[in-house]
Order: structure tokens, then sequence, then C-alpha cells
């Protein structure tokens, strides 16, 4: 069989051959999913057996269930302080089929992007697979701040969108206001789309969060959301992306051939979550951050590794270059003597091999005994 290039321009992640190696170990404290082992609200599970129970289990719209729409419009609207309606809603396949369908609308062959890094590995796969360039940034001041005069640098006549992901996995870093200003003055004046990915907005810990969504103009800016971290629900496979409506309705015709809708049940589901988002958002919340901290102290004074606390999402971003290893030797290592799995840093950009990332996405004894093995490994280095 021949493949297509474009299915060749895809990389298998390295997080995911590191798991397959620690299946031949029945001790492993895996730190590499980004998946909450929290199991989702029972008011969503109970709406979802509800809708089982009534026979709602028939195809929606294809943008999704118009209640849905509505409710994403209403808790959107709330949460960045603007103006949304169903009709800028499109209900997706996670996340993920949202950002695909978005990259499929805007780029052409031989178009740029430039997504600020370090980033998730789908996002610049799906630029890929639109035959698209991804421009990853990959230089920061302190923080994983980007700087806007060298994502300037980064722009050319082929570019079209930027990305931004605040809170931004792996990092956990938030962007403060006058950064994303900066980053908005920047796209305006460069006449791009904003592409906004903020999955992790409702784990923000100790600070201010903000979206990019209220400094840009709506006709240029797209936004992607997902009921997967916020409400425990990476299963059911669930998100949304909002946009002006004209974008959102020829979005949803390239949905009509992909996915058709999003599973009758997960929406009734999702619906249930957003209408009451507050509650369901705060108890992961507080369990992330009591892990989060636990995670950071139990690494303290560690040789050979930094790292600073963050401010949001379920993952720690450790410097480990003083160890003299790469990311890829360091976690290989790391799963061989201690059992541990760790995601090296390279799955998020070749320049970050100096780092791995550790999502705190266990119990606390959990993480506290995985902290311990990762100090016994540096210790004996
Ligand atoms: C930054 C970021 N965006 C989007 C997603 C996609 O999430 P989902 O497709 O589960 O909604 C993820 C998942 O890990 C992510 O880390």
């Amino acid at each position: 069989m021949i493949l297509s290039d474009l299915s060749w321009s895809i990389r298998g992640t390295l997080g995911r051959k590191l798991l397959a190696l620690a299946q031949q170990y029945d001790d492993v404290v895996d730190l590499t999913l980004g998946d909450p082992d929290i199991p989702t609200p029972d008011g969503i599970c109970e709406a979802a057996r509800n809708c089982i129970r009534e026979h709602r289990t028939r195809y929606t719209a294809s943008a999704g269930l118009p209640q849905l729409r509505e409710a994403i419009a209403t808790y959107e609207s709330g949460k960045a302080d603007i103006d949304i309606h169903p009709e800028n809603v499109a209900v997706t396949v996670g996340a993920t089929e949202a950002i695909h369908l978005a990259f499929r609308m805007l780029l052409n062959p031989g178009d740029e992007v430039v997504i600020i890094g370090p980033s998730w590995a789908q996002c610049l796969n799906n630029v890929l697979l639109c035959g698209a360039k991804p421009v990853l940034a990959d230089k920061f001041t302190e923080g994983f701040l980007p700087d806007v005069d060298y994502l300037r640098t980064l722009i050319n006549d082929r570019t079209k969108i930027i990305v931004v992901n605040s809170p931004n996995n792996p990092t956990g870093t938030v962007y403060p206001l006058e950064l994303l200003r900066g980053i908005a003055n920047l796209a305006r004046e460069k006449g791009l789309y904003v592409f906004s990915d903020e999955v992790y907005s409702t784990l923000v810990y100790d600070r201010q969060y903000y979206s990019i969504s209220k400094l840009y103009p709506a006709e240029n800016l797209v936004l992607f959301n997902s009921f997967s971290k916020a409400f425990c629900m990476t299963g059911w496979r669930i998100g949304y992306v909002i946009g002006e409506p004209h974008f959102i309705k020829r979005l949803v015709k390239m949905q009509e051939n992909v996915a058709v809708c999003v599973s009758t049940i997960s929406q009734w589901a999702a619906l249930e979550a957003v209408s009451h988002a507050d509650i369901y958002t705060a108890s992961p919340r507080d369990i992330f951050r009591a892990r989060r901290d636990t995670l950071a102290s139990s690494l303290e004074g560690a040789p050979g590794i930094k790292y600073s606390i963050p401010d949001a999402t379920f993952y720690l971003f450790a410097d480990i270059s003083a160890t003299g290893m790469d990311s890829r030797s360091f976690c290989f290592s790391l799963l061989e003597k201690e059992h541990v799995a760790l995601t090296p840093g390279l799955s998020f950009g070749d320049s970050f091999d100096g780092y791995v990332r550790l999502a705190f996405t266990l119990e606390v004894p959990m993480i506290l005994e995985g902290a311990r093995r990762i100090r016994h490994f540096l210790e004996n280095l």
C-alpha cells in the first residue's frame, strides 16, 4: 500500500512510545498523561444516563444541539465579557477536531502558522495535515513568556494565523494581559487570524486569567475550548469552536462530512456541565492545585532539575539540562531504572529537548512515590 505524503508528515509521539515500553512493568508511576484521573462528576453522568433512558439517541444537527450552543454562548460570553451568540458556536469532537477543521478552513498549501510554543504536538500536526508550515516560536523571556518583537521576526507574507495557547500545555504559563495585548496588536498590524486555545482556562490557580478574545476583532478570532480538562470528560470527546457566523456555518459543512455530529449522549451531558460550570469546575481545580503543591514541594532541592511552580493546568515543565542528558535519554533511563514515565520535552518542539513534562493527573500518594523515585534517580546519576 502506498501511503500519501501527508500521512507521512505526522510523527508518532514519543510519549506513546514510552508508554508502550512502560507496559512491561507492573509498578509504573505514569506522569505522562494529560488525562485527569478524577471521575466525571455524577450530575453530568446522570444527564447522560437520562438521555439514554429516554432514547434521545439519534443524530443531532451538525453544529450541535441548539440548547447546548446557546448554553456555551452564555458561558463563554460571561467568561470573557464579550458578546457570543449560538450562531458563533459549533460543537466538535473535542477541541482537537475543532482545531483540525479550523485550520482546514483557512489554510492552503504553502501557508504558514506561527505557534507560540512549547506546543502540544497535535497543533503542529494539524497544520502539517493541511500541507501548510508550522513555525514554532521557541524563544522566551523568563517564565516561558514570548517576546513580541521576536514573534514579529517569524511573520512573513505567507503567515496567516498565530496560535496562542494560554494557559499553556506543557508549561502551565498564563499570559498576562499586557502580553496578550502585544500579541493582538502585532496580529492586527500583520492582518493575521488569531487562534486562541483555551482548553485549560478553568484550571488557573493563583492568578487572573485573561482571554485574548476581548482584545481582538471577532471576525479574525477563532476560540477553542473543551469539556475534556475542565469537567474531567476526556473520553466523552466533546469540545467547541467559536468564530464569526459565516466561518462557523462553513466549518459545520465540513463537520457534516467528517463526523456528522458529536455523540448525542455526550452533548446532553455537556449541556448539564456547562449550565452549572462554576459548580463542576471548582473541585477539579482544588484537587489539581493541591497536587501541584505536593509535586513541586516534594521535588524541591533535587539535583539537576529546575522548575517554577505552574500557574495553571496539571503540568509541571522542568529543565533537566543540568543532568547533561537530553529529554529522550532522561525519560527512557528514568523509566528503566525507576519505573516512572514522563513526557520528553522534545514532544513539544525540537528546542525543548532540555525539559520534561510531569502531569499531576494521579492521586497524591502516587505523586509522592513518583517524586521520591525521580529524586533517587537524580541523586544517583
Ligand atoms: C493545549 C491543548 N489543546 C487542545 C487539546 C485537545 O483536547 P480535546 O480534544 O480532548 O478537547 C489538548 C489536549 O491535551 C491540549 O493540551
